[in-house]
């Protein structure tokens, strides 16, 4: 049993494996060896969070995280794709993901919040190739008040939630749900 743990905790453990195989599948298709390759994933990036917006901008989903709309790096990953001047891959036409309940929802910003945790690691590979957080990869820098604290801030709203047992559990599937959405974007912007 896993009573013991926060919610977000569990959260973490139950989809621990699938962001696993996530990490390792991009880190094989090489994304930072050149800024050609690095733009088929910001693509999946920019197809991911665009699929993402009407959570973000949920007036539900903002009641419950007060900071929801300006965690939202739609913007930012735009910007990162103008200042590339590449060409983009083609990727499958992203399917909104409707603010239907709660749970599902944050299901959902908790793998597009998350992946911000890691990234610290891939901005220090992004600026390897010439890319900075004012050039190309503005959607990799932390929060001003550090990553950590602003993770925590987000996990926080999953924890204090009100949520039955079969929430939580449709909480776990939509964020699983949303790691197999990121890895279909990455297989077709990659391919
Ligand atoms: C090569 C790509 C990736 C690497 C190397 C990576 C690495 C990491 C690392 C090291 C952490 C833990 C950071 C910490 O605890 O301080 C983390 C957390 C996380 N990442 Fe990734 N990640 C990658 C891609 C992604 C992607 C694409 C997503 C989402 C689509 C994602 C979602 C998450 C989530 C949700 C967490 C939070 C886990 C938790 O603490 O509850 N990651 N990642």
């Amino acid at each position: 049993m896993t009573t013991d743990l926060t919610r977000s905790q569990r959260l973490k453990a139950a989809t621990a494996t699938i962001h696993d195989t996530l990490d390792q599948r991009i880190m094989a298709l090489d994304p930072f060896s050149s800024p050609a390759r690095y733009v088929c994933f910001l693509r999946a990036q920019q197809a991911f969070h665009d699929a993402l917006a009407p959570l973000y901008a949920a007036p539900t989903m903002q009641a419950l995280i007060p900071d929801l709309a300006e965690r939202d790096r739609s913007a930012a990953i735009a910007a990162d794709i103008a200042d590339l001047t590449l060409p983009l891959p083609a990727v499958p036409d992203a399917r909104p993901v409707e603010p239907v309940d709660m749970s599902t929802s944050l299901g959902w910003l908790y793998v597009a919040e998350g992946s911000s945790l890691g990234a610290a690691f891939l901005l220090k590979a992004a600026q390897r190739i010439g890319l900075s957080t004012d050039h190309g990869a503005r959607h990799l820098a932390g929060h001003p008040e550090g990553r950590a604290a602003h993770w925590r801030r987000f996990t926080a709203r999953i924890d204090d939630a009100t949520m039955t047992a079969e929430d939580e559990d449709r909480m776990i599937a939509a964020a699983r749900d949303a790691f197999t959405r990121f890895r279909t974007l990455v297989d077709a912007a990659f391919a």
